[in-house]
C-alpha cells in the first residue's frame, strides 16, 4: 500500500512566527499583566479599594470630598498623613500637620440613658456618631451606661496634660502613657477615653478584663472603632495598654482589622513602627 503522503508546499504555508497572533499576543498580555500588578499593589491593594468607596459614598451623600482631588493611586498614603481623614495615622514619629491642626467641625457627643457624656465633650460627628451607637448595644446588653472621660483634645490642652503626666509619672513614665502635643489621636476629635461606672477599673488596665471592656474590645469594630492600645503592642506604638481609648477608623477599616486579626494601626497600613520619638532616638544614639 502506498503512504498517504500529503505534499505541502512551505512556501504557501504561513511561517508560525509570523502570524500576528504570535508576534502581538506575548506583549500585550505581559504588559496586562503588568498593569494589574501595577494596579493592586500588594501593600495597599483592598485598602485602596475601601478608600475608593468611601469617596464615592461621601460624594454620593452630598459630603465635601475630605481630601482634594489627587492621584488615585496616591491616596491610601495621603489619607493616612491627613488630618482631618478617618484614615489618619498619628504616632510618635507621624505627627499632626500642621502640629496644632484642630478640626473643621466638632459636635458634643448625645448624652442619653446608654451614655453620660456630662462633661460636655465634643469629637467629629463621624466618630460621635459610632460611640452613641456603641452605647445604645453596650447598654442593651446590660453592660452600660458609657461614661465619656474624653474625647477631642486641641494642642495646648494636651501640651499641658503631657506637662502634668511628667510631673507624676516622670519623663519615661509620661511617655509611655501620653502623647506629645501634636502627636494624639484626641487632637484629631476621632478618639475617645470611655468608661462605664457600675464596672469600676475607670481608666485603669484593669478595665480591659471587666464584662464591659471585654465586649468593646469585641464589638467596637462594628461601629468603626477600634481599641487602638492593645496589650504588648508597645514596640510598635510605644504606649502600655490603653483598653479605654477607641479610635474612629470607619466601618470598612475596623471590620478588616478585625477579621484580619491585626493590633495596631501601624501594622494594618504597612508603616513603620514607632516606639521612640525621632529626638529620643537621636539623643540617645549620642550618648
Ligand atoms: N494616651 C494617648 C496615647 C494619648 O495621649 O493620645
Ligand atoms: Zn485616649
Amino acid at each position: 500500500m502506498t503512504p498517504i503522503i500529503r505534499v505541502v508546499d512551505v512556501r504557501k504555508s504561513t511561517p508560525l512566527r509570523r502570524n500576528p497572533i504570535f508576534v502581538f499576543g506575548p506583549p500585550v498580555v505581559l504588559f496586562a499583566l503588568g498593569i494589574s500588578l501595577v494596579s493592586q499593589p500588594d501593600a495597599f491593594g483592598q485598602k485602596h479599594e475601601i478608600i475608593l468607596a468611601q469617596i464615592e459614598a461621601n460624594k454620593e451623600a452630598g459630603h465635601i470630598p475630605p481630601t482634594p482631588e489627587i492621584d488615585e493611586y496616591l491616596y491610601p498614603l495621603f489619607a493616612t498623613e491627613h488630618a482631618g481623614n478617618e484614615y489618619v495615622v498619628v504616632n510618635k514619629q507621624r505627627p499632626l500637620n500642621p502640629i496644632d491642626y484642630a478640626p473643621a467641625s466638632l459636635r458634643e457627643i448625645n448624652s442619653s440613658k446608654s451614655l453620660d457624656n456630662s462633661r460636655g465633650l465634643v469629637l467629629a460627628d463621624n466618630a460621635a456618631t459610632a460611640i452613641e451607637a456603641m452605647a445604645v448595644d453596650l447598654t442593651a446588653a446590660g453592660l452600660g451606661p458609657l461614661f465619656i472621660n474624653s474625647a477631642y483634645r486641641s494642642y495646648g490642652y494636651q501640651s499641658d496634660l503631657f506637662e502634668s503626666k511628667t510631673e507624676q509619672y516622670g519623663l519615661e513614665g509620661a511617655l509611655i502613657r501620653s502623647a506629645k502635643a501634636g502627636h494624639s489621636e484626641h487632637q484629631t476629635g476621632l478618639a475617645v477615653d470611655v468608661s462605664v461606672t457600675s464596672q469600676g477599673c475607670a481608666i485603669m488596665q484593669c478595665f480591659g478584663g471587666t464584662a464591659a471592656g471585654i465586649w468593646i474590645a469585641e464589638n467596637a469594630h462594628k461601629y468603626g472603632l477600634i481599641v487602638r492600645y492593645e496589650e504588648d503592642t508597645t514596640s510598635t506604638t510605644g504606649y502600655t495598654y490603653e483598653p479605654w481609648h477607641l479610635r474612629y477608623v470607619g466601618k470598612e477599616v475596623a471590620s478588616l482589622y478585625a477579621e484580619r486579626g491585626i493590633h495596631t494601626l501601624e501594622d494594618f497600613w504597612k508603616l513603620p513602627a514607632a516606639e521612640f520619638y525621632l529626638e529620643e532616638i537621636t539623643e540617645s544614639t549620642n550618648d
